[in-house]
């Protein structure tokens, strides 16, 4: 009782300064010295956002610049404005912006490394200097692209009130370089930083509204990504969180119930962050027994030698009492905070309030990385041991030199090392920008690479799902050393001891075994105490396959999660054992089930059913994130299938192109496997959504006659499945390839309706198929017109058609019928020998 008064007369204190903060960041938050820029443009234009960009030849001529348009457009690009054209610098030269004395000012700056006309951004290396402040230093944007293996990147810095009233934004090339610049914006925002204290110091502050910063990164906890157009005002971009999560504690995320309204507590404090930020949580979870045992902890990679502001962001919206819930929050495993109490700090449910506190990351003390930890304050005995997270921010501040750049990553030429910096350096240096995407690309590819394209086996680190025990060819990459989880990004995938995995197991028991690959063994087993039926993946000790990369891989692949897409869910590393654990798919892939079990053959509905959810899958990859995915290798032994038969598709998110990068380097061998490759892919070796198209057209078709992609015992015309159907497209004969098990429940206006659009799919130009969304939409219009009563059964149709044919047009059609028809007699043994 005692204690609740206290916390009650204490919420009061706090609510007061609170206002009292707020009020004293009262600013000018009008954009009226703003600017948005795109360099080297002629016009000005709006970008894929709507946003206006303002051409930057009419404010500025410089004498050693140049205006250069992009030689090839990367995909990946969210909009060609700004990245499109860029201005070059050959010496040095400073823009001058007019703003307003009294205002920070956001400075964000957008690169993207192509070509630019004689300019290879491979050689540019510059510094970026302002007003006194050094914001990027000996600068590679293609080194840093590379590493993220994304095509742009945004650096986001604040900057202090300039009493001057001018912005002097200086572009220096290094020696023998040049400098280049797409995009800038300069955005008039509030002060929205006040003294901060050190944490481990009771009187040490940082008067942080003195400093100018690096944005490392900015998470929405618990909930997704917002949009610069959806923020309150500040056009920051908002990042899941959940990448840097440590160890198996993730905690749960929730969300405000429709009915809680996010109530500022002021007019300014809406700058501080959206409520979309406000409204989605990270929490430990319900078990109390758990939470006392773990720590909710993020982990996030930072330069070294720099003072870091750390700004938690709360709002507490299922309890409205003191000391319901209490925690302690320990930032690198210093005491941060003791009895934090959002209710007691905000005064309200659906009151927002933020933290902010100081810490300096030195080499000696905390390796480059950043922990941050929430644990249940068990000593003030509150009514739930829980903690909860709305948002993290994390600005770097400048030392004492006016110095904030970082170096560059690693350059990919340390090929050995390279893994492991891109994890710190990448995460680090990150202001977001599609992280997680960019680095699953990059490791995809890069394992890719080193796997033969050829082989029709399950691709090296998947798990292996059946009996098929497929010999796959070895990768190629040199295993890079020791290597451990703990060490990478701090293990951002769930951890299971090997106790736990032999358990599950029964010790590696030979009965367990599903499959066997190159990469070592696939077994079915059990996590969780038995609750949880999941694949375990043991790599086999002499495999040669970069474990380092190994592990980076499965972290970042861990938290791509969807429906129709196969989840990672752990790994273990423990003795010199390396395992993977995935969700388990009982009902092994599509393509076995396909031309391999002819006795219990997949009825037309189930068919379409899983066309459909494979078909999510991609769509997801192609468009649910921000970040287009290319998944790259679409085939009928990459779909497989849950015991409910849902269809999720496996290996993905394979590679966003590298072309703008890599233009010299072309690579002369095309990825992806034969039977399915888009031969424009082929032709051109540019890579797009589409191609991912034209391999699901193949898929669809495989669905439909029930034959493999690629099948060298026929005669040659027929070998490829993809040249077959065509040719029998054009011929009007596809009916006779349908696979004989379907042909009787296939519905003709539903057949006509999906060869149609598979026959799009397979399109020779990408330009001429449909995206994946239109896929999946025909192919949902295909169900229903499945479902619909009272039309022709194909196989009906078929008879009548045969008959006409046969009176009508005998005299041409004949000797092509029984060609035909004898074809078809071939086809259906060669199935038979199969199933059998
Ligand atoms: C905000 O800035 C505008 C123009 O920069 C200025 O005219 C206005 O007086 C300022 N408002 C306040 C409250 O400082
Ligand atoms: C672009 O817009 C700015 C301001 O809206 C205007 O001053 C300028 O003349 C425009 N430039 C071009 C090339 O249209
Ligand atoms: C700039 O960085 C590159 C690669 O990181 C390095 O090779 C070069 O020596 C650096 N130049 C200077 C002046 O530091
Ligand atoms: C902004 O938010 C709205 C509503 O949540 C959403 O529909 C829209 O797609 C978002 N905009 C962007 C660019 O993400
Ligand atoms: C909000 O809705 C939930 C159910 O959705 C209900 O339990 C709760 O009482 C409502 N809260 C308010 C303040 O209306
Ligand atoms: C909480 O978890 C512990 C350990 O996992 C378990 O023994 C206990 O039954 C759980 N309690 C509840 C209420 O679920
Ligand atoms: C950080 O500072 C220490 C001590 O001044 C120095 O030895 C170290 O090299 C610095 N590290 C980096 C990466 O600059
Ligand atoms: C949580 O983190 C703190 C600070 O690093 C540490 O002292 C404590 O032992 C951790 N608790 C658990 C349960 O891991
Ligand atoms: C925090 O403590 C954990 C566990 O004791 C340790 O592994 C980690 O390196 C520490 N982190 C920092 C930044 O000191
Ligand atoms: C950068 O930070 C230091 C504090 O370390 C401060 O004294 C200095 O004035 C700031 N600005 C510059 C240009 O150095």
């Amino acid at each position: 009782m005692n204690c609740e008064i206290q916390r009650y007369i204490l919420a009061i204190i706090f609510s007061c300064t609170i206002i009292a903060v707020h009020s004293q960041s009262k600013a000018n938050a009008t954009n009226a010295d703003s600017f948005v820029l795109a360099c080297g443009a002629t016009t000005n234009a709006t970008d894929f956002d709507g946003r206006k960009w303002i051409s930057d030849s009419k404010i500025i001529t410089f004498k050693d610049s140049l205006s250069a348009t992009a030689q090839s457009q990367d995909p990946s690009l969210p909009s060609t404005v700004p990245y499109m054209t860029a201005r070059i610098f050959k010496s040095e030269a400073t823009y001058k912006f007019p703003v307003y004395p009294k205002n920070r000012h956001w400075i964000r700056l957008h690169f993207y490394p192509s070509s630019y006309e004689n300019f290879d951004s491979r050689s540019s290396f510059f510094s970026v200097k302002a007003n006194g402040f050094t914001l990027l230093n000996n600068f590679s944007a293609f080194i840093t692209c590379e590493a993220l293996t994304q095509a742009y990147i945004i650096r986001e810095f604040t900057m202090i009130k300039l009493e001057s009233g001018v912005l002097d934004l200086t572009f220096t090339p290094s020696a023998n370089s040049f400098a280049f610049i797409n995009g800038i914006e300069i955005i008039s925002m509030p002060e929205i930083f006040q003294a901060v204290a050190m944490v481990g110091f009771s009187d040490k502050n940082v008067h942080a509204e003195s400093y100018t910063m690096q944005t490392m990164l900015r998470l929405n906890v618990g909930g997704q990504y917002i949009a610069a157009s959806n923020d309150s005002g500040l056009s920051r971009t908002w990042y899941d969180d959940s990448p840097y999560i440590y160890g198996a504690g993730f905690g749960v995320t929730t969300e405000a119930d429709k009915n809680v309204t996010i109530a500022y507590p002021s007019q300014e404090s809406k700058y501080i962050a959206p409520s979309d930020v406000y409204r989605t949580a990270r929490s430990m979870g319900p078990n109390v027994t758990v939470n006392q045992n773990y720590n909710l902890t993020w982990i996030f990679q930072v330069d070294v030698n720099f003072t870091y502001l750390v700004r938690l962001h709360f709002c507490e919206f299922h309890f409205d009492k003191v000391n319901q819930r209490a925690f302690r929050i320990f930032i690198n495993n210093q005491t941060a905070e003791l009895e934090a109490d959002v209710i007691a700090w905000s005064g309200g449910k659906g009151v927002p309030i933020y933290k902010d506190y100081a810490i300096y990351v030195n080499s000696r003390t905390s390796d480059y990385q950043l922990w941050l930890a929430l644990h249940p304050d068990v000593e003030v005995k509150p009514e739930f041991y829980d903690s909860i997270l709305n948002g993290v921010e994390i600005f770097k501040l400048n030392d004492s030199k006016g110095n904030i750049a970082g170096p560059n990553p690693a350059s990919s030429s340390s090929k050995s090392n390279k893994s492991g910096i891109i994890t710190g350096s990448v995460l680090g240096s990150l202001a977001g920008i599609g992280l997680v995407f960019g680095l699953i690309a990059f490791l995809i590819h890069k394992n890719r690479k080193d796997k033969d394209e050829l082989s029709s086996s399950t691709v090296g680190w998947l798990p292996m799902y059946g009996s098929s025990r497929s010999s796959e060819t070895n990768t190629t990459s040199k295993s890079s050393g020791s290597s451990r989880i703990s060490s990478l990004g701090g293990g951002l995938c769930r951890h299971f001891t090997l106790a736990e995995i032999k358990l599950g197991t029964d010790n590696f028991s030979e009965a367990r075994v599903i499959g066997v690959g190159g990469f070592g063994k696939v077994y079915k087993g059990f996590i969780d105490g038995n609750t949880k039926t999941v694949a375990i993946k043991r790599a086999n000790p002499s495999s040669d396959q970069g474990i380092r990369e190994f592990c980076n891989e499965i972290e970042l692949l861990s938290k791509l999660r969807h429906r129709h897409l196969v989840s990672l869910i752990g790994a273990c590393e423990e003795n010199n054992e390396m395992i993977l654990v995935y969700d388990y798919m009982a009902n092994g892939t599509l393509r076995e089930h396909l031309f391999k079990n002819s006795n219990f053959p997949l009825s037309w509905r189930q068919r379409l059913g899983i066309c459909i959810g494979a078909a999510k899958g991609i769509h997801y990859l192609h468009t649910g994130a921000k970040y287009t995915i290319i998944h790259r290798d679409v085939k009928s032994t990459n779909i497989l299938l849950d015991e409910k038969w849902v269809a999720k598709v496996s290996d993905f998110g394979l590679s966003k192109t590298g072309q703008a990068l890599n233009q010299t380097h072309v690579s002369t061998i095309v990825k992806g496997s034969f039977g399915y490759l888009d031969p424009e892919y082929f032709r051109r070796q540019q890579l797009t959504e589409k191609s991912d198209v034209y391999s699901f057209g193949v898929v669809l078709f495989e669905v439909l006659c029930g034959r493999p992609a690629l099948n060298p015992s026929l005669p040659k015309e027929q070998v490829s499945l993809a040249d077959w159907a065509i040719t029998n497209h054009k011929r009007s004969t596809l009916q006779d390839i349908v696979d004989p098990h379907i042909k009787e429940e296939i519905n003709l206006e539903c057949f006509k309706h999906f060869t149609e659009t598979a026959v799009k799919c397979l399109s020779d130009h990408g330009l001429d198929r449909p995206s994946m969304g239109d896929v999946l939409w025909n192919l949902e219009n295909c169900l229903q017109l499945q479902s619909c009563q009272g039309t022709t059964q194909l196989a009906a149709n078929e008879r009548a058609n045969d008959a006409t044919l046969l009176s009508i047009e005998e005299d041409n059609e004949t000797s092509n019928e029984s060609e035909v028809l004898s074809l078809n007699a071939a086809f259906s043994r060669v199935v038979d020998s199969k199933g059998r």
